[in-house]
């Protein structure tokens, strides 16, 4: 271990040079104009597991973007862990608020700027070099060792779905290794043990034929952006709870434990408040903001496209408005059952002077994760050693679609080791990974990878 320890410490800025150049590439996986580029991203993926000494290294084509697996199983009475991850990101708009381009990886204060430093190059790459540093001292890994890593986790990761389903004899492992969520704070070792789940559905509403002139037609015709407001402003009452008939049906309340522990963690919510800009927190009446975020379920507008959006004014009464409307979800609300509620309520909400359509985008399953597991524990113990603190254990308001998939498909617990922070802009401008916290994450896989094995 001593020598895994100290090629990673003297390796880290080789390292993160490497980073710069995967980062360099533009895979986002909801623009079809970057096909090319989820392919490069997928080669690099692959060239970087094959030059860390990772055997059976291929890239997989999907209906939709490759997916990339390597294996190492010389370790035949070992455990086997598998390692996901996910090389695409999320578009960059607004590009203007960017302070320096999302594709062009700079340094500043410890922390590298660039789409995908924390979501999920950074912390993907991570476990790339610890597999690196035990082949290239001695030439064998404590355990065995898969890799798949895909490029559809942003929009929904549906053919990584089909492709474990029908691959659960080559992806068979004991555990799956996850490194795409949080630090619960700077330096805090932490676990993250539950997800929320996700229904993504778009609401079209139409009402003339045509666009009409303000002028004329204003205060005879419903307006479908003044009605899509009015539809979207019911969804969630004055007490903060989704009025959705039936929405709350398979809620699993939250344990008096449970609740004791979230409190134990000294949350600041008028911290959080602060670092976010805002003045004052809404959300459901009776719990605090962690629980809104972890453990209640939540509704919210993502986008809204209607009428006239360009500088200056034109007087215009639009013919149609469109609303992207996600939900997360909580264990064990299931994303079809939850999109069928919604869709019922909204035509039934819907007023005759317009007309409405809803269709899926995509969705992902809620999961709780056992912390009693050999894996969990050896992970906690991990990474308590490098950070020289105690293992924290929350859960997250965000989602990892194929989380559950692997659960209950592979029977195999997930890992969620994660070493982004909330504060790093993911999914936003100006998206960062701290620096340090890459390198105690390179250090927590090798110690994950030595405690585990010794079973
Ligand atoms: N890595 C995130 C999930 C996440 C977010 C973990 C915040 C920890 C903190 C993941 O890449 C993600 O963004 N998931 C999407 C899934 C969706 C597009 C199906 C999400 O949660 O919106
Ligand atoms: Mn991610
Ligand atoms: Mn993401």
């Amino acid at each position: 271990m001593n020598k895994v320890v100290d090629y990673i410490n003297s390796n880290t800025d080789n390292y993160i040079n490497e980073l710069k150049d995967f980062l360099r590439i533009q895979s986002i996986s909801t623009s079809p104009e970057h096909r090319n580029d989820m392919i490069k991203g997928a080669t690099f993926v692959a060239d970087s597991l094959k030059e860390a000494g990772m055997k059976k290294v291929k890239v997989i084509k999907t209906k939709g973007h490759p997916l990339v697996y390597a294996e190492w199983l010389e370790a035949p009475d070992k455990p086997t862990v598998l390692v996901y991850g996910h090389y695409d990101v999320q578009p960059v708009d607004p590009i203007e608020l960017w302070n320096s381009p999302p594709f062009e990886p700079v340094i500043k204060n410890g922390k590298i700027y660039a789409r995908g430093a924390t979501d999920d190059k950074g912390q993907m790459y991570m476990h790339v070099k610890s597999v690196e540093a035990f082949l290239k001292n001695g030439g064998k890994l404590p355990l065995n060792v898969k890799f798949l890593i895909e490029g559809e986790e942003e929009v929904g990761s549906n053919n990584l779905d089909l492709f474990v389903d029908k691959n659960r004899e080559l992806l068979k492992c004991d555990t799956v290794l996850i490194s795409d969520t949080a630090l619960y704070a700077p330096g805090i070792p932490t676990i993250t043990y539950g997800l929320r789940g996700l229904a993504y559905i778009e609401v079209e509403v139409t009402g003339p034929n045509r666009d009409l002139h303000s002028g004329t037609f204003g205060g005879t015709v419903a307006n479908p952006i003044n009605i899509l407001a009015e539809m979207i402003s019911m969804l969630i009452d004055k007490h903060g709870r989704i009025t959705i008939p039936g929405f709350y049906d398979d809620v699993k309340k939250i344990s008096k434990k449970e609740r004791e522990n979230i409190k134990a963690l000294k949350f600041s919510e008028q911290k959080y408040a602060k670092s976010i800009g805002v003045k004052k927190l809404i959300g459901e009446k009776n719990y605090s903001t962690l629980e809104r975020s972890w453990v209640r379920p939540s509704l919210d507008c993502n986008g809204i496209i209607g009428g006239f959006t360009e500088k200056g004014a034109k007087t215009v009464l639009p013919s149609k408005a469109t609303a992207k409307i996600s939900m997360r979800l909580v264990p064990n609300q299931d994303p079809e059952k939850i999109a069928k509620l919604f869709k019922k309520y909204i035509f039934q909400i819907a007023p005759k002077t317009v007309s409405v359509k809803a269709s899926n985008i995509h969705g992902a399953n809620p999961i709780l994760i056992p912390t009693n597991v050999k894996s969990i524990v050896a992970a906690s113990t991990a990474m308590s050693k490098v950070f020289g603190k105690k293992t924290v254990f929350m859960r997250e308001g965000g989602s990892i679609p194929i989380v559950a998939t692997f659960l209950n498909k592979l029977k195999a617990p997930p890992v969620l080791m994660g070493f982004g922070l909330n504060t790093e802009n993911l999914h936003s401008p100006n998206e960062h990974f701290n620096l340090n916290h890459f390198h105690l994450g390179i250090l927590s896989s090798a110690y994950f990878f030595s405690e585990y094995s010794k079973g």
